[in-house]
């Protein structure tokens, strides 16, 4: 089975940090073809990183995109921007979501434009700790999921990538807990299921699932052996290079 590991670096690393740790993952990471490294830098880190990136097989991606290909909207990255420079795109984050304001509408058009720069989004839900403790956990994950494919045709969603990330279990977020394998793998099962309900299970098969939140490398094993994660999405961990690379480790070695 082809495995998926993220890092999200989140707004740490400039370019020349960033490429002493890629640098020291390389050197840490034997590549593997049956799992695959993504690496999402700040955007600001891609181009620097691109020729690193390469040596240790890594793939890159970006932490964020705008919806129009351009035009006059300050401080935004567009997908055609991207194109050349990393294959994947971060959309929907739940820090995007909560800090900066994009809502299900917002998402649901920058996974469109992800898709036609032939980037694969990689789309975050999760619901907070307040929805979860009103029973509402598997409502936000259906409408945010529903929401966010809402422009996709069934062609689209193999190049899908979809990261179940309870915003109550984040490194980031202040009450954060872990998720414990039995919390993740009903939401999993969840988000195949409205796929399917959409597109067929021929074509929710072909979706790929991660888990995020609070990843480290002694629990990341727990959640790859769930039957329906693909692969993880690692924020805080993915930037101490031991760490990072004993979590690709334990994809590999499953
Ligand atoms: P974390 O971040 O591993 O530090 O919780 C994951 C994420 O926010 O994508």
């Amino acid at each position: 089975m082809k495995r998926l590991i993220v890092a999200n670096w989140k707004m740490h690393s400039g370019p020349s940090q960033a490429s002493i740790l890629v640098t020291k993952l390389a050197a840490a990471i034997a590549p593997d073809p049956d799992t695959t490294v993504v690496l999402c830098p700040p955007s600001l880190d891609l181009f620097a990183l691109a020729a690193d990136a390469q040596k240790g097989q890594f793939k890159l991606g970006a932490q964020n995109l705008y919806f129009e290909d351009e035009g006059a909207f300050t401080g935004e990255i567009s997908g055609p921007m991207l194109q050349g420079l990393a294959d994947y795109v971060i959309v929907g984050h739940s820090e995007r979501r909560r800090l900066f304001g994009e809502d299900d509408a917002l998402v649901a058009k920058k996974v469109v434009a992800a898709i036609r720069n032939q980037l694969i989004p990689i789309l975050c839900i999760g619901e907070n700790l307040t929805q979860r403790e009103s029973h509402l956990a598997e409502k936000v994950v259906v409408d945010q999921l529903s929401a966010a494919v809402h422009g996709l045709g069934p062609e689209d969603l193999a190049r899908l990538v979809v990261a179940y990330e309870p915003v109550w279990a984040l490194s980031t977020t202040v009450n954060g807990r872990p998720a414990t394998p039995s919390d993740v793998e009903p939401m999993m099962k969840l988000i195949t299921t409205t796929l399917a309900g959409r597109y067929g299970a021929d074509v929710a098969a072909d979706v790929r699932l991660l888990y995020g939140g609070s990843v480290n490398d002694e629990d990341a094993r727990a959640y790859l052996a769930l039957p329906d994660v693909d692969g993880l999405l690692v924020g805080g961990a993915s930037l101490i290079a031991e760490k990072f690379a004993r979590i690709v480790e334990a994809a590999q070695s499953l």
